[in-house]
């Protein structure tokens, strides 16, 4: 029996990259999963013209425009759920979400954030990895809660910091691992290979669906 495609939702700010590997993921039938709609808060996102480039219905939902970020989120949810979308990853979307929309996808948001947490929060993360002196930072994939860059780890992929790096340089190699661990992390979901135990997230062994 053929599995269903995990429906995804991505919600973007900006250039997309992440969003590009997710896609060309899913196009390559690496991971059982479609992505069905991008939103970004920026009308101007890069992103939104590779979700339409790869013919993914992409919307712009600018907060001042519609009343806030909660009026935002509404709209979002709304179009999120009019689409059946079974995951939200959220793919360099630069606003926090609430807890109201955490409880729409209770379980089913996932972010990816440019350092090894639980260092490094928040904005910058390879210019504060860098300025801390750290010789090895990273990225990391996790659920969402309702703390800032704080919910259970999914995956990690470590990266050195060479001595001539600049905050360009290393964030280009950290990219290079971004674009591997979150298409990774949402064949995991897609495939039901994710359990969490408190904040622990286990991977689990691969079923008898061959996965
Ligand atoms: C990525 O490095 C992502 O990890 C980061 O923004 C960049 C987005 O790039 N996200 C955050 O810092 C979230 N706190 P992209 O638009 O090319 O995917």
């Amino acid at each position: 029996m053929k599995r269903q495609l995990t429906r995804v939702g991505v919600l973007v700010s900006g250039r997309g990259s992440n969003l590009q590997a997710l896609l060309d993921a899913c196009a390559s039938g690496s991971v059982p999963a479609k992505v069905v709609l991008v939103i970004s808060d920026k009308p101007n996102a890069a992103a939104l013209e590779k979700a339409r480039a790869a013919g993914v219905e992409a919307l712009a939902i600018e907060p001042a425009r519609v009343g806030g970020m909660r009026q935002f989120e509404v709209q979002a949810v709304t179009a999120l759920k009019s689409k059946g979308v079974e995951l939200v990853c959220l793919a360099g979307f630069m606003r926090v979400v609430s807890p109201a929309f955490l409880k729409e996808f209770p379980g089913r948001v996932l972010n990816i954030h440019p350092s090894l947490l639980p260092s490094f929060p928040g904005l910058d993360a390879q210019k504060q990895a860098l300025e801390y002196g750290v010789k090895v930072t990273g990225c990391t994939v996790h659920f969402v809660d309702e703390q800032v860059d704080h919910g259970p780890i999914v995956i990690q992929a470590a990266v050195p910091v060479l001595e001539g790096d600049t905050v360009e340089s290393l964030s280009e190699r950290i990219l290079e691992q971004e674009h591997k661990i979150y298409p990774e992390a949402v064949r995991l979901f897609a495939t039901g290979r994710l359990k969490l135990e408190g904040r622990r997230v286990r991977i689990l062994p691969p079923s008898e669906w061959g996965e």
